[in-house]
């Protein structure tokens, strides 16, 4: 069975797309058929896995609104094994020409529906927002997983996603799951990350993955380099964490 995964979280620079690229990069390293879908406009998953947001066309901004597209015809092949559905800055008006279809919510679902290749994993990165195109993500995808930073404040803003979420799920798409809540930005040393990751566990108990992604600068360089932080930095604490989270995830039912 298929399994896709969305990344999401409302809030910005919590890791989504450094999460997207690198689990897909973990995923690959463990033999599994692994696609990402950049659902973001400001195309940040496209840049790190080396595609210009500004020429890349078609993307997955024809791929929501124009039928005779489909996801085969979007596809990038990265040289890493992952194959790309990029973004471009056209997908801020996907936000107001979904508006008024019928169909705005299950256009993604439904245009991955058509015959196409199998993968194991798909992973969808999404901007922080829950506006339709973040929606479109949620109604296609069959889990969730939440990248949430261990810096001040970082909880804010959990719970709301999640009542959004249960409600899309109920209206929309009810094999939804919560596949797992995942600290980011951990800066090893910081008590407030303890603490962060103490209230996340207190919260969502099994849910919070056993993997914890460390901060390290590494993580801003590889993606200038158009690299994974799996190729970049390989004996990387935060490589090994995100190697240790495809584990995770891949174990999971
Ligand atoms: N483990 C880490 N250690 C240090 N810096 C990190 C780490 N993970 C991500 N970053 C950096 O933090 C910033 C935000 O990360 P990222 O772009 O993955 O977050 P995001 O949630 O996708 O952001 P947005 O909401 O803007 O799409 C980036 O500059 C990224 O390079
Ligand atoms: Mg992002």
């Amino acid at each position: 069975m298929e399994r896709i995964i969305i990344v999401a979280n409302q809030k910005g620079g919590v890791g989504k797309t450094t999460t997207t690229v690198n689990l897909a990069a973990g995923l690959v390293q463990l033999g599994y058929r692994t696609a990402v879908i950049d659902l973001d406009s400001q195309g940040a998953l496209t840049i790190s896995l080396g595609f210009d947001p500004y020429t890349t066309r078609p993307s997955t901004y024809n791929l929501l609104l124009e039928e005779e597209i489909t996801f085969v015809d979007i596809l990038k092949d990265t040289g890493k094994n992952i194959d790309l559905a990029p973004a471009n800055a056209e997908l801020i008006a996907a936000e107001y020409k979904l508006y008024t279809r019928p169909d705005r919510t299950s256009r993604l679902r439904a245009t991955l529906q058509l015959p196409r290749q199998p993968y194991d994993f798909i992973l969808i990165d999404s901007p922080p927002n829950l506006g339709l195109v973040t929606v479109n993500g949620l109604v296609a995808a069959t889990e969730l997983l939440i990248p949430v930073a261990t810096n001040y404040l970082s909880m804010r803003g959990v719970r709301s996603l999640l009542d959004s979420v249960w409600l899309i799920r109920e209206k929309l798409n009810p094999q939804l799951k919560l596949l797992g809540v995942l600290p980011t930005l951990v800066h090893p040393k910081a008590t407030h990350a303890k603490s962060a990751i103490y209230e996340m566990q207190t919260v969502f108990k099994q849910k919070v993955f056993q993997t914890h992604i460390p901060y390290d600068d590494i993580a801003a360089t590889a993606p200038a380099m158009r690299k994974t932080i799996l190729e970049y930095a390989p004996n990387s604490a935060v490589a090994a964490a995100y190697l240790y989270l495809a584990k995770e995830v891949s174990r999971a039912e």
